[in-house]
This record gives structure tokens, sequence and C-alpha cells, in this order.
């Protein structure tokens, strides 16, 4: 079922795979500490889930940059009340650089990059501006231990070229059918973009361990039918509405409530992400 409505999506999506320009295949180096949220349904809680996992590593003593990559539909800064004075706006009209529109956010510990919501140009960016946006960011990733970079939902070029940059690429899931769907449809057109390797998986809002790891093996079944692919699931996150509650109140959930059964989960993947960024840093160093 999975594969026959992806089937329908990769159709249906049209040249996402064709128009590989320095944007789709990775030509380039991944950036070893740069972790990638994704996830092809949208509302599956990618921003929150990014911005919990940057002031969980932020608590555990590293340096974070939290990297709004929702280009045109930015919302970082909405989840956290901020109203950042400076923007990625500011960067892609060359007004600035980069590294110039980073604010702390001092509340959890760690630096953001916001981005502008509303703003068609940033959406559509040609692939050459995109390049140069991925190039000052991999130079900006080299002042801290870890960036994480909140993607827009479906494989879209930027989605594809972020992905790709980063050294790994966490694809949310929740057990609605259409969700599931979805992630298997990143995971086979990233796959054809040639980003997908490095992709793990979290199955959020989860009623119970028992269900999520019910998800994950529906669509680890799929991928490994029809894409041999076999992405490891890097963690679960329980349903809680102590979210929706920390969200209304622009405070992050580790701040508010950081004994909630979605912070605690959040914790236990910030480990575990801590780990494979060390580890893929290591692997390069051998190489
Ligand atoms: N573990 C959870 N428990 C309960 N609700 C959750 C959980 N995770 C996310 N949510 C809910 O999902 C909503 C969507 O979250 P969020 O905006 O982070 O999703 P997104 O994937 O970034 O969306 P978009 O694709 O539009 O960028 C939140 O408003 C929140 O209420
Ligand atoms: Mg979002």
């Amino acid at each position: 079922m999975i594969e026959r409505s992806a089937h329908t999506q990769t159709k249906e999506s049209g040249n996402t795979t064709d128009s590989r320009t320095n944007t789709g295949r990775t030509s380039f180096n991944r950036c070893t500490n740069i972790v990638a949220v994704g996830s092809g349904k949208g509302g599956v809680g990618k921003t929150w889930f990014s911005i919990t996992l940057a002031n969980a590593l932020s608590r555990m003593g590293k340096r974070v940059l939290l990297f709004d990559g929702d280009l045109g539909l930015a919302n970082v800064d909405v989840q956290l009340g901020l109203m950042p004075k400076r923007d990625l706006n500011d960067v892609i009209r060359g007004r600035m650089g980069l590294d110039k529109v980073i604010q702390r956010y001092e509340e959890g510990n760690f630096d953001i990059i916001a981005g502008r919501s509303g703003q068609a140009s940033l959406s559509a960016l040609p692939s050459q501006r995109l390049a140069l946006l991925r190039d000052q960011l991999m130079d900006v990733a080299s002042e801290y231990d870890v960036v994480i970079a909140d993607l827009g939902a479906g494989v879209d070029r930027t989605v594809r070229m972020l992905s790709a940059t980063a050294s790994s690429t966490l694809l949310i899931t929740t057990d609605e059918p259409t969700s599931l769907t979805d992630a298997y449809a990143f995971i086979k057109l990233g796959n054809a973009a040639g980003m997908s390797n490095n992709v793990s998986i979290i199955v959020n809002m989860a009623s119970s361990i028992l269900e999520a790891e019910k998800t994950y093996k529906t669509l680890l079944k799929a991928c490994e039918n029809f894409l041999r692919l076999s992405p490891p699931l890097i963690g679960m996150i329980r349903v809680d509405k102590k979210v929706k509650e920390t969200i209304r109140s622009q405070t992050p959930i580790l701040i508010r409530s950081p004994s909630a059964d979605a912070a605690l989960d959040v914790e236990k993947i910030a480990k575990m992400v801590w780990r494979n960024v060390q580890n893929s840093g290591r692997r390069t160093a051998q190489k």
C-alpha cells in the first residue's frame, strides 16, 4: 500500500529528481556536524522537535546552532516568540553574510538563524543562490559542535540540498497512513537524488512504545522490500499534551516542562544524535 501511493507521488512530483544541478546528487562533502530534520508530510512536529533537540544538546554542554531551513515558511522564531532583527532574507538579498544573522537565544543557551515566513523569493531560490547559502552554512558550522537544520516538508530542491549537506537526516513520521506513505516517498525520492544513505527514522506522537515500533516496522518493511534500504530507528516521541501547551507559551518544553514524556524522549534522542555526530567526525578524520 505504501509503495503504491508513493509511486503515484513520485510521478506527480515531476522533475524533482531530474533537475539535478549542483543541488541534486552529492558532488560535495557532507558536513559532519550538520543534522537535518525532515518529513514527507507537513505538520508532524519537525520545528518543535528541532527546537527541543537544540535545547537538549545545549543542556548537554554542546555549542548548538539551530538553522531555520524551511525557507519560505519559517517558524522557529514563532514557536520561540522571537522577533529577529535580521534573518535569511538579508543573506539571500546579499545585504550580509550568514554569520551576521546569527542571534543568541539566551533562554535556551543556543544560537539561531531565523528564516522569513511568506517570502516567495526564499522558497524558490535559484540553484546558485542555494549553493552559496550551503557554502556559508558549512563555514558557520565549523564554529559549533552541532548544527540542526529544520527543513520544510517534502523533498523539494532546498530540502534535497540541505539534506545532502548534512551528515544525517532525521526523518519524522507519525503513525498516520499519509505520514508513513510520505515518509516512504521521501526516502525513495531522496535515494534517487543520492541523499538517503544517512536517513534515520523518528516516530513522533506515538501512543506507546509498542505502537511506535509497529509504525517503524511498517515503514522499514516497505523500504526493505522495494528500495533495498533499511533506515534505522533513532527514537520515538510520545504524544504529549504538554507539547501544545509549551508551543502556545512560546517556551521550549525542556525549560517549561522538563519532565514531560515528550521532553524525556527527545533527550534520549539527543544522546544518540551526539554519538552519531562524533562517529561521523571520526570516520571523516580517518579517510
Ligand atoms: N509529541 C507530540 N505530542 C503532541 N503534539 C505534538 C507532538 N509533536 C508535535 N505536536 C503538535 O504538532 C504540531 C505541529 O508541529 P510543528 O509545527 O513542529 O510541525 P512541522 O512538521 O514543523 O510542520 P510544518 O511541516 O508545517 O513545518 C504542533 O503544533 C504540536 O501541537
Ligand atoms: Mg515546521
